[in-house]
């Protein structure tokens, strides 16, 4: 919870350390917990225990789309809580990771029913009980357990999951979700893969229907092409789409985020940290586990690692400069490309979600984004890339 509010109105602003010392000793008379700070300039910071996370202004929001919804650049992603295949999950961390990114500015979160078979949504649904409408939910539909109908996506905890997208079973999905998520709307409805067994024209139907009705309030699509958007909208309007996209995965700049651009549909970077490599926090030793997805993948090799912790290195002076850490230096990086509005960083416990959702705040110059994005150039193209 957010257990304080100190106004430093009477201080000097000096200096990041300063105020880290202050807070040192203030926050243990306040019992703890998150803490937000504003200083005589109007700078806000926030603070877990005895560690500040950043000073900036506020979190910045941007619309979904035409929807008129605003939410927060950075939404607490809730992939990774659902447990699986990350090695499990801690439901009461997660719980916590929730709250504290909403008690420090974040107001949009991101789930699916894939993600541990309903564990992830009903983990959000409790986290948010008794502040639904401060918070943008957006869920899915699409990967499905309860039919065999459509294309096998992959197997999930002994069960089969399909990929598909048949009217009756999107309508059966969102009453699952809405029950799961303990509410009677869902802010921004997705469609999570795309099924190329049922016709775009009777899914957007039913999507738009479902909107009539107001169970989703906005819609959106996730791993779609150019083409597969283009014939969504020709049904009606799709304000979000959700992507991969990170300093290592910039495939799409100049197709979906190009185009996006163009028609004002927000584009929703999803795995922006790379799946946490991109924190610089993985170090050589860091072993996971069989069942978590990051075991034996080529990205995580010691020899990836060891390329991806030289290629920060070289932005650590511009993470200093901003008092700020790597990881909330990338998601400043990806919020700021053009035609990309919101980052979808996974967070499974109260220190991840504070952190993430502290990058809100930054704004980086022009001359920092060029020096950044040049350097990841170099080492993505170089003879060994990174990867
Ligand atoms: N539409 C789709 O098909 C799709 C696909 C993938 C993701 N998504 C969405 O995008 C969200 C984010 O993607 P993602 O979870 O794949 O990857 P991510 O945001 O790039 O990385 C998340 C992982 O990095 C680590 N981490 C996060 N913040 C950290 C911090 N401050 N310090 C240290 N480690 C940190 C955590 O793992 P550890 O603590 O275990 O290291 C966390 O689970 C998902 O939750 C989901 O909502 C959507």
């Amino acid at each position: 919870m957010l257990t304080s509010i100190i106004n430093l109105t009477h201080e000097p602003l000096s200096s990041f350390h300063f105020y880290s010392y202050r807070l040192y000793r203030a926050i243990p008379a306040l019992g703890g917990g998150i803490v937000r700070v504003m200083s005589q300039t109007g700078k806000i910071g926030y603070a877990l225990c005895d560690q500040l996370v950043h000073w900036g202004s506020e979190m910045q929001y941007r619309s979904l789309g035409s929807s008129g919804i605003k939410a927060s650049v950075v939404a607490v992603g809730a992939w990774a809580i659902g447990g699986w295949p990350w090695g499990g999950t801690n439901e009461q961390d997660a719980i916590d990771a929730i709250r504290t990114g909403l008690d420090t500015g974040c107001n949009f979160i991101d789930t699916a029913p894939a993600y541990g078979l309903g564990l992830s949504e009903e983990i959000v649904g409790r986290a948010i009980a008794g502040r639904r409408r401060d918070v943008v939910i957006a869920t899915k539909c699409g990967l499905v357990w309860h039919t065999n109908k459509g294309q096998l996506a992959f197997e999930e905890s002994g069960r089969s999951v399909y990929r598909y997208l048949g009217p009756e079973s999107i309508r059966y999905e969102v009453d699952q979700s809405l029950k799961r998520l303990g509410t009677d709307y869902i802010d921004l409805y997705q469609t999570h893969w795309q099924d190329p067994t049922k016709p775009i024209e009777d899914t957007m139907g039913t999507l738009m229907d479902l909107k009539s009705q107001g169970k989703i309030k906005a819609i959106g699509v996730s791993n779609a092409s150019v083409a597969q958007i283009e014939e969504y909208q020709d049904y009606g309007p799709v304000d979000t789409d959700q992507e991969l996209y990170s300093m290592l995965d910039r495939q799409i700049e100049q197709s979906n985020i190009s185009y996006c651009k163009e028609k004002d549909i927000s584009v929703l970077a999803y795995s922006p940290l790379a799946m946490g490599l991109l924190t610089g926090k993985i170090g050589p030793d860091r072993e996971f586990p069989p069942d978590d997805l990051r075991y034996n993948n080529p990205r995580f090799s010691v020899e990836n690692r060891r390329k991806v912790s030289d290629m920060l290195d070289e932005f650590k002076s511009i993470a200093v400069k901003h008092n700020i850490t790597l990881a909330q230096l990338v998601i400043a990086w990806t919020i700021a490309q053009p035609g990309v509005t919101h980052a979808l960083v996974g967070a499974r416990n109260r220190n991840q979600a504070i952190e993430n959702t502290a990058a809100g705040n930054v704004t980086l110059t022009q001359e920092e984004i060029s020096v950044i994005s040049n350097s990841i150039r170099r080492y993505t193209a170089s003879r060994t890339p990174v990867i």
